[in-house]
């Protein structure tokens, strides 16, 4: 939703800044633009003719041209996903001030923009949307004084970004200053510390190839990067005072004295992700890539965390003493794919740990923290851990008194900041909006979850979890199975591809399943899918069913193959072909396509999934669709 690359240091910076954009296309690409500091390569700190240079274009990053500008070493750039005005070139980002001398990329909303905007009644606005009133509030702060002096850009972003409702990450930079100013609050923020060099973004994967060192901001710091690839941070003062680490600041006693904010010291980590891990190796598409990189996602998931012998997992998170054993009530959070990992997770914590447990679309979350928050456990389950409506709920039940745990993918993420304990997928950078390998890597850590609970409460016995997870230890492989019968997937897409709609069918765990296989369809082919618990169809959409309308269904364990079934006949007898997922050790004579489920226990309709997933992928590529940027939806959605 959004994405924002700076980059400040002694290189031309309008590749590097055009390349993250690249990177970080997945965020939105409603428009993409740079700004750059117009320099001489050489003259460091400020830059020669003082002006800067600015490109912007709708649509996709390869729309943009990247300004020839060899000498500008300090520039900013922005992929959009439009809230606020329609996706045109005057409202792709940058933005500018009267004067063209300031220019700010945005990700967020800025909630009162219409009542600042009234206050700068004497400024020329060219655009529809919320940011352009930064670079105007920031032209009016730069010109006026604090103590006889200028006031500088940081002090100007301080004071602008306080008066901002709503979310935001802005980064802005000043004609004439080698220099990037931002700030966040709400939306995701990166810095990347380089040799003589300094990067920002929205997220690590837009400057990997640079640096994996990495300083994660916190919500109301403003960070100041300059051109030798200094990096100051400036945090609220209550936060800076209750922080043990802040060096003693002179800035109250400088002509800022009326700063709310103080230097706190971020740490630095290293991301473990290489590279060329948010590249496409080879595949035309991130989105394959990422379906045939389950089987080292889910390795890397399970990587430590299994000891089969002794019926125990290890996820590295402390419940505080008697927790799991107290809890009446465990609630899931989350939204898309991630709801439907939840849904799968919540039978598999009832069915283990013999709780309570209820799944909520984060944006219809109204419980507070379920009938008594010191027994519940609520649970954030969001691969990009800034999804706006799963940080909503979750902050709800935090401050109704749960216990909040985060399942997610993102080191540093805003979720992580929010909640008691956060429990990391590992599947690495996914890159194609349509979540794959995250969705397997989720549901197999809340299976661990689930084990664990079931263990730490005495609810599961040691015979069934190891049973459990040896299933867990065979989804690798059985995943690759799924993976090398590709061939078989583009048969059925090829001959498929042109019905009017597609029926997906499951019960109990192939539920969730279902729901998500007509997600993917909908969402990279545009196809009308509907998923149904498959016993429903008979209760009304059977009326939907006909010759061109095949259904597709879980015909798995965990699953109730043979009911599922019935309900797959009765469509078939209304003309539908029936393409199925079935267990190895199982027949289902009459399907017209059937797809082979190897055997492991309550995991095999996520074995089923995958097949869903090429099934999609390839409808999609058939049909030539912008697979990793399928229209109107971007990853990560930062905005409610
Ligand atoms: C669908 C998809 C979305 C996300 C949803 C939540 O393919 O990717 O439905 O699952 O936007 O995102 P996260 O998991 O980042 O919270």
């Amino acid at each position: 939703m959004c994405g924002i690359i700076g980059y400040v240091g002694d290189e031309a910076a309008a590749p590097i800044v055009y390349q993250g954009l690249e990177n970080l296309e997945y965020r939105g690409y409603d428009s993409a633009g740079i700004a750059l500091v117009n320099g001489a390569r050489a003259t460091g700190d400020v830059a020669a003719d003082g002006g800067l240079t600015v490109a912007k274009r709708s649509g996709e990053v390869s729309n943009l041209t990247v300004p020839d500008a060899p000498d500008a070493t300090c520039g900013i750039g922005h992929t959009r996903w439009s809230t606020h005005g329609p996706p045109t070139d005057a409202n792709a980002h940058p933005h500018v001030d009267c004067a063209e001398s300031i220019a700010v990329v945005h990700n967020g909303i800025i909630e009162n923009h219409e009542a600042l905007k009234a206050e700068l009644g004497d400024h020329e606005f060219t655009s529809e949307t919320d940011t352009e009133v930064v670079p105007h509030l920031l032209e009016s702060e730069l010109s006026e004084t604090a103590g006889g002096d200028a006031v500088d850009l940081r002090t100007a972003v301080e004071r602008v970004v306080d008066r901002l409702e709503g979310s935001y990450a802005v980064c802005a930079i000043h004609a004439g200053e080698n220099r990037i100013v931002a700030a966040r609050d709400g939306s995701p923020l990166v810095v990347g510390h380089g040799e003589d060099a300094a990067f920002l973004a929205s997220d690590v994967t837009a400057f990997l190839e640079h640096t994996r060192e990495v300083t994660y901001l916190e919500d109301g710091d403003v960070v100041d990067l300059s051109a030798d690839g200094d990096v100051e941070v400036f945090a609220p003062s209550d936060d800076a005072a209750s922080d043990a680490s802040v060096p003693d600041s002179s800035a109250s006693s400088d002509a800022n004295a009326f700063l709310s904010r103080r230097p706190v010291d971020r740490s630095v980590e290293t991301v473990e992700w290489e590279a060329d891990a948010a590249e496409k190796a080879g595949y035309e598409h991130y989105m394959r890539k990422e379906i045939h990189e389950q089987p080292t996602a889910l390795r890397q998931t399970l990587s430590g965390r299994v000891d089969v012998d002794r019926a125990r997992v290890d996820l590295d998170v402390s419940f505080p003493e008697a927790l799991l054993e107290r809890i009446e009530e465990v609630q899931i959070v989350a939204c898309g794919t991630s709801y439907y990992a939840g849904r799968y997770a919540a039978r598999l914590i009832e069915s283990f740990a013999d709780v309570r447990t209820t799944v909520e679309i984060a944006s219809e979350y109204a419980f507070g923290a379920g009938r008594d928050p010191d027994r519940t456990l609520t649970i954030a389950v969001t691969q990009s851990g800034e999804t706006a409506d799963t940080l909503g709920a979750i902050r709800r039940a935090d401050s109704a008194g749960a216990r909040t745990l985060a399942v997610t993918n993102t080191l540093g993420s805003s979720v992580t900041r929010a909640v008691d304990d956060a429990v990391f997928i590992r599947a690495g950078p996914e890159i194609g909006v349509a979540a794959t390998k995250t969705f397997a890597s989720q549901v197999t850590t809340l299976a661990l979850l689930a084990v664990a609970l079931g263990r730490e409460r005495g609810t599961l016995s040691a015979s069934r979890a190891r049973s459990v997870l040896e299933n867990l230890r065979g989804l690798p492989g059985a995943v690759q199975q799924a993976l090398d019968a590709e061939a078989d997937v583009v048969a059925a897409a090829e001959q498929y591809r042109d019905e009017d709609a597609f029926f997906f069918l499951g019960r109990d765990l192939g539920v969730p399943v279902a729901l998500e296989g007509a997600l993917k369809l909908k969402e990279i082919a545009y196809d009308h899918a509907e998923g149904f618990p498959a016993g429903e169809l008979k209760h009304g959409p059977l009326a939907l069913v006909t010759d061109r309308t095949p259904v597709l269904a879980v015909l798995t364990e965990g699953g109730s193959p043979a009911e599922t079934m019935t309900n797959v006949t009765e469509a078939q007898t209304r003309g539908a072909d029936a393409i199925g997922c079935v267990s190895a050790d199982r027949e289902f004579g009459t399907l017209d396509v059937a797809f082979e489920v190897p055997d492991v226990g309550l995991l095999e309709p996520l074995v089923a999934n995958v097949y869903f997933q090429l099934f999609a992928y390839h409808v999609a590529n058939e049909k030539s669709r912008a697979i990793d940027k399928p229209r109107n939806l971007a990853k990560s959605v930062t905005v409610e």
